[in-house]
């Protein structure tokens, strides 16, 4: 799928999507960054879209470690499975699910794309504490937005939460990077 595709699609689902265009490679590389290479991880990625951010992971995590995407859009899901990697595996399910393929204290990063904004209150706000339940104490919750309209909401569910900008997409946009702060 290229830009042109991801746009189609964009259009078609916008609620959905929330986005006209995919993450640029700078924010790419501003959000995942902190995420380490060289040790096994478990790592989930929510609104992987058709892998853009998905792609880029699978290129810094360390051979053994497992990376599930959540996804609900079956274009997407279908262009996804393109991505024949044994580390990979696909949920065509929402996040809010999260709770329901993970135990609690088992994930390393969750890597989140969802469009916050678009997402009805109650369910980002069970999404965020699903993510809480399923990280380890020393586990890191990564998610970008074009606003600062989930700041609050984040503050108030993550002990320790970091904002980055970057200009170098489109639209500009903010990186959290979240933590429980138990370690
Ligand atoms: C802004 S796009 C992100 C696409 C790509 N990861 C990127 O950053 O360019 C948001 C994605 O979240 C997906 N999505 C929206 N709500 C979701 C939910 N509740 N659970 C899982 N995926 C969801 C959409 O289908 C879409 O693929």
């Amino acid at each position: 799928m290229n830009n042109w595709s991801f746009f189609r699609e964009a259009i078609r689902n916008f609620r959905s999507t929330g986005a006209i265009a995919r993450a640029s490679p700078l924010l790419i590389k501003r959000l995942i960054e902190s995420v380490p290479s060289r040790v096994p991880l478990t790592v989930i990625e929510l609104g992987p879209g058709d892998g853009c951010i998905t792609s880029a992971l699978l290129g810094r995590l360390h051979s053994e470690s497992s990376l599930t995407a959540f996804e609900i859009n079956p274009a997407f899901v279908q262009r996804l499975g393109c991505l024949a990697d044994p580390r990979l595996r696909v949920l065509p399910v929402g996040a809010e699910l999260l709770t329901d393929h993970f135990s609690p204290g088992s994930v390393d990063f969750v890597v989140s794309s969802l469009p916050l904004s678009m997402i009805p209150q109650v369910t980002k706000e069970e999404i965020i504490r699903q993510a809480q339940v399923v990280l380890r104490p020393e586990g890191h919750f990564l998610q970008y937005q074009y606003a600062l309209q989930d700041y609050g909401l984040l503050k108030d569910s993550f002990d320790k939460v970091s904002v980055g900008f970057t200009l170098a997409n489109l639209p500009p946009a903010f990186v959290y990077s979240c933590s429980l702060g138990l370690v």
